[in-house]
């Protein structure tokens, strides 16, 4: 199938690695022009140079989501290099932790408020568009309880109902947005390789929780986001995509 990505033009935050790094590299395998941001700049450099390899139009920032000047000035920058934007996928998170004021401010300034802050400043580059399109990367935490009550389950919740009313907002402008939640997403570097090494309880219990008797790769969930984002998901705006590998276990109507 073609998914008609080829030639678009796609911002991705937070993607030097993980779920992040895996949906740039399939946006360019699929032909997009990509930019991304995080906050190292070797790294940034070390995924501009990859990914460049794949004979794309490649922006790369070093910048802190949560300073939102800088955050927004790095988006004008990168569409303004990228020549347009149709596809924008805030995928930063400040991720989980016991919950203190800290975290709170933390997981709605990185979660909550840079995703929309992305989205406003973007939108009149993805309406211009004529066929743009949004996925926000919220998590099962949102879904079900997850361990203790944490501000990143909270704020990733926040996040499906932003994206489902903005979607209603913006539909007329041909823009499309939807939300993914994934399970648990196993990669060298990230949260649930931590997990294993200083949490063996929780990580087994977590993988015991996955009926297949397996975590999730980063490159599962960006070929959901990647469809999402594709012209070929033109009647999808204003829906969650749960892929979790059956983590969660409510029924879905
Ligand atoms: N992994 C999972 O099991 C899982 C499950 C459900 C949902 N998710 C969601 O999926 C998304 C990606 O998570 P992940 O686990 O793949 O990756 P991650 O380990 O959270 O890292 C993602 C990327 O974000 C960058 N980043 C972090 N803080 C930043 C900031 N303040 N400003 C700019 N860049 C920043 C990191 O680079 P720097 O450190 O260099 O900035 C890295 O490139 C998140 O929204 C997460 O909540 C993950």
């Amino acid at each position: 199938m073609d998914l008609g990505l080829r030639g678009k033009k796609a911002v991705v935050t937070g993607a030097t690695k993980g779920i992040g790094r895996a949906i740039v590299d399939l946006l360019a395998a699929e032909g997009c022009d990509v930019a991304l941001c995080a906050r190292s700049e070797d790294e940034v450099e070390e995924a501009v140079r990859a990914i460049k390899a794949r004979g794309v139009e490649v922006v790369g920032g070093s910048v802190n989501v949560r300073d939102a000047e800088a955050y927004k000035a790095w988006l004008e920058q990168a569409v303004e290099q990228l020549g347009g934007c149709d596809i924008f996928i805030p995928n930063v998170s400040a991720g989980g932790g016991m919950d203190s004021e800290k975290n709170w401010w933390k997981n709605f300034e990185i979660d909550v408020l840079h995703t929309v802050r992305g989205c406003e400043t973007l939108m009149p580059h993805l309406e211009k568009s004529g066929d743009g399109s949004i996925v926000v990367i919220s998590s099962t935490n949102a879904l079900e309880t997850f361990y203790v009550p944490m501000a990143y389950n909270a704020m990733k919740a926040a996040l499906i109902t932003y994206a489902k009313q903005l979607s209603q907002f913006v539909g007329r402008k041909n823009v499309r947005v939807n939300s993914v939640c994934p399970g648990p997403i196993y990669f060298e570097g990230g949260a649930w390789e931590m997990i294993k090494a200083t949490n063996a309880k929780m990580y087994d219990a977590t993988l015991k929780a996955m009926p297949n008797g397996r975590f999730g790769g980063p490159e599962e969930i960006a070929r959901v986001v990647a469809f999402l984002a594709s012209p070929a998901a033109s009647i999808i705006t204003g829906a969650n995509v749960v892929a979790d590998n059956g983590f969660t276990k409510r029924v879905q109507y």
